[in-house]
């Protein structure tokens, strides 16, 4: 959610913070802009792409020579995507700029006394009003840049991830942070800021992860000062990336996010490589055999997370109860977080982000830690704020997904929580031996079954035509599927605008089976052996009503496939592990869908990868 890059070295910096944006711009993309200081501190802004602002600033032949600079790529909270609200944000006297991540809560009460002051303002942005703040504070107290950047935010409620560059200080880069995220890249006489390791990676793998209230001053040269804002001085590790360049890259792929369903044999298989071995018996995760003595006893799991990472929590539920025999609950993060929750210190507290960085998740890991639960992370991004804030974890290792709508992620996720319901199942003595191996045994080979369901792609997509101008449409699942239909009805929706609804199978006759009529695609992942009977019985409700029923069948099926307008066979494979099948040719159909509909897949519109605002 923004994107912000820096530079400060000998290079020229503006190519490298264009090329820096097109990186985060997964991050937020209704508008960009650049700060370039040389002589002068030049601003350029746009609404729309990072091509948008490229193409104006070679129109306008703006001024971009500068060895210092900054970029944004905004994903809109207060103010509409327009030139005037994109930043940089300059202060009153045109010597300040600064980009920003996150929201000035008190910006309003900040703005009225500012405005009292004689400060006028252009945008309609709450980060407009910090820069003011930075200016009005510095020129009050003849402060340095350094000490007016900290003594405002000290003043500030909200999130933020900020870097200012100041005309009078042309050797010097700040920035700061809370709550969201931003890092520092140390290279060869050369530094960088930036949301994420992705725009600093091609030049260097040293970094520092910044903490919440960290201000940093890094100086041309070499030098670089952290504090709290309290002005005291905090050391930080410097960390060496393990990110290649590549990964950034979408690898002849038309879009990333076909890229990354495609990844997904790899990035399962990755997920659990030395994690798991059938042959002898075993599923072990380094994070939770540390504590397996207090995980082991817990009275309940609690699974905490948002959006496509919720779905997987949901898959996980099942997962738990029925091999671990634990109860275990579902949260939206954010309803958790704002509710008086009952979490003792027996419970055991599962967080799953992709990012790492989703500010209601990561608020409610501080709410359960507080009341003394033992929190665990599930995380793809290494070093993420998740991460750190976790008691213990298990990293996902899916590399860096890019596409706005996750895939690899959600299956990466859906394969950790298998391992470790087999892990806390097997340890508790609640799966039997026989249950367990054949577990394993199944879990080891959907990589395999995986590439299977890839090779229908041509097929998945002759299904894409014919649905592709539907309105809305319905996705029915039960049991382990039932998350898997909501994942489903929601990837369509946000990269086909096609209003789509996720249902258990059973409950459609409770109301949706109103909208059921012969333009509506009824979407059925069909694969349980249990509720098989039960399904057959849904379809034909369906059909009875006209409905086109686009079926997810396993190959050896005989009856649904007769029913069902259009039909995908997947592989069979152990009931719970289900969904990491049937998830893959509804990502593909969504894919599909939007494309024939002249929909942008990797950047949907008003989303943003990474949601570091509440
Ligand atoms: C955003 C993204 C989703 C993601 C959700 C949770 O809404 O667009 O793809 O599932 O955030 O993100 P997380 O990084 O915590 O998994």
């Amino acid at each position: 959610m923004c994107g912000i890059v820096a530079y400060l070295g000998k290079k020229q910096a503006y190519p490298l913070i264009v090329d820096g944006l097109r990186k985060l711009e997964y991050r937020g993309y209704d508008s960009s802009g650049v700060a370039v200081l040389d002589e002068n501190l030049s601003v350029f802004k746009k609404k729309g792409k990072v091509n948008d602002l490229v193409n104006f600033v070679n129109k306008e032949n703006g001024d971009t020579s500068g060895t210092i600079a900054m970029g944004h790529t905004r994903w809109a909270t207060h103010g509409e995507p327009n030139d005037k609200n994109a930043h940089p944000h300059l202060s009153g006297n045109g010597e300040i700029a600064l980009i920003h991540n996150g929201i000035i809560e008190n910006y309003a009460t900040l703005k009225n006394a500012l405005i009292d002051l004689g400060h006028e303002f252009k945008s309609d942005t709450d980060t407009e009003v910090l820069v003011h703040l930075i200016e009005e504070i510095q020129k009050k107290g003849n402060l340095s840049i350094e000490d007016a950047v900290r003594k405002s935010l000290e003043k500030v409620v909200g999130a933020y991830a900020i870097v200012v560059i100041d005309k009078k200080s042309p050797d010097i880069l700040i920035g700061a942070r809370n709550s969201s995220p931003l890092v520092f890249g140390l290279g060869d006489d050369e530094f960088f800021l930036g949301s994420d390791a992705s725009p600093i990676i091609k030049y260097t793998n040293k970094v520092i992860y910044l903490e919440d209230e960290d201000v940093i001053t890094i100086n041309r040269n070499g030098d670089y000062k952290i504090v709290n804002l309290q002005n005291k001085t905090s050391t930080h590790q410097i960390k060496e990336l393990d990110l290649k360049i590549e990964e950034l890259e979408k690898g002849g792929f038309d879009h990333f996010m076909l890229k990354e369903i495609y990844q997904q044999p790899a990035t399962i298989e990755q997920s659990m490589r030395g994690r798991i071995n059938a042959a002898e018996g075993w599923a072990i995760l380094g994070g939770m055999s540390k504590h397996m003595n207090r995980i082991s006893k817990s009275k309940r799991i609690i699974l905490m997370a948002c959006g496509t990472s919720w779905h997987s929590a949901l898959i996980g539920e099942y997962l738990f109860e029925e091999i671990a025999r634990i109860p275990t609950e579902v949260e939206y993060a954010s309803e958790f977080r704002y509710r008086n929750p009952i979490i003792t210190e027996d419970d055991f507290v599962i967080a799953l982000s992709q990012s790492g960085e989703t500010a209601d998740t990561l608020a409610a890991i501080e709410l359960a830690k507080e009341k003394g639960a033992f929190v665990y992370g599930i995380v793809n991004v290494v070093g993420s704020s998740i991460a750190r804030l976790t008691d213990a974890g298990s990293y996902i290792h899916a590399g860096p997904e890019i596409g706005v709508a996750s895939t690899k992620a959600f299956t990466s996720q859906v394969s950790i929580l298998s391992l470790m319901a087999l892990y806390l199942g097997h340890e508790r003595g609640k799966i039997s031996g026989g249950d367990y191996r054949e577990l394993l045994t199944a879990l080891e080979v959907i990589p395999q079954k995986v590439e299977e369901i890839l090779d229908q792609n041509d097929h998945i997509k002759s299904i894409a035509t014919e649905i592709k101008n539907a309105s809305n449409a319905l996705y029915l699942g039960r049991g382990y599927n039932f998350p898997v239909a909501l994942e489903g009805a929601l990837k369509l929706k946000e990269i086909s605008y096609i209003h789509a609804e996720g249902y258990p199978a059973a409950e459609m006759k409770h109301g949706p089976i109103a909208l059921i009529d012969m333009y509506m695609p009824v979407v059925v992942i069909a694969t349980n052996q249990s509720a098989y009977e039960k399904i057959v019985s849904n379809i034909q409700e369906v059909k009875a009503r006209k409905g086109i029923v686009i079926a997810i069948i396993n190959e050896d099926d005989t009856i649904i496939r007769e029913m069902a307008d259009f039909f995908v066979e997947i592989p069979t494979t152990a009931e719970p592990l289900s969904p990491l099948l049937s998830v893959i040719p509804l990502q593909l159909l969504s894919y599909h869908i939007a494309l024939m509909r002249g929909c942008n897949v990797d950047q949907p519109r008003n989303l943003a990868k990474s949601v570091t605002v509440e």
